[in-house]
């Protein structure tokens, strides 16, 4: 075999190591009528200038009846932020307003649509302990998740 086209195939190669390792800036999340999110870890970079969490509801239900959205809190404050959200009410998506712990928010979606939220990367710190959730009352015992952050 011809070496200069072996070392050009490694060259590629080599290249493309480089798109996978770059960092992740897109969380793409589904979630349905089951209550449950498709995923239980993300891994994002907070190198990244923003990171979009997107959500798909993939089920048939209402908002008002099996509404979800994805909340990002640290770990720490996911239980406090789940608790107030329901105080919150649906009036206010179950999000509490101008609420400090809520590092990023979408909106609340019922069945068959989509939507997305935008953080800052620079708002999680590489090895922090960062959850997602949604807020509707009653689903985030079930549907949440860990943020890993990468440098
Ligand atoms: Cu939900």
């Amino acid at each position: 075999m011809n070496v200069r086209k072996t070392l050009l195939a490694l060259a590629l190669l080599a290249a493309a190591g480089v798109v996978q390792a770059a960092p992740n800036c897109t969380v793409k999340l589904k979630g349905g009528d089951n209550m449950q999110f498709d995923q239980k870890s993300v891994t994002v970079s907070a190198a990244c200038k923003s990171i979009n969490f997107e959500l798909e509801h993939t089920g048939k239900l209402p908002v008002a009846a099996m509404g979800h959205n994805v909340v990002v809190t640290a770990t720490a404050d996911a239980a406090g932020v789940a608790k107030d959200a329901i105080k919150a009410g649906a009036a206010a998506s179950y999000v509490p307003a101008g609420d400090a712990r809520v590092l990023g928010a979408t909106k609340m979606v019922g069945g068959g649509e989509s939507t997305s939220v935008a953080i800052a990367g620079g708002k999680l710190k590489a090895g922090g302990d960062y959850t997602f959730f949604c807020s509707f009352p009653g689903h985030s015992a079930l549907m949440r998740g860990k943020i890993v952050v990468t440098p």
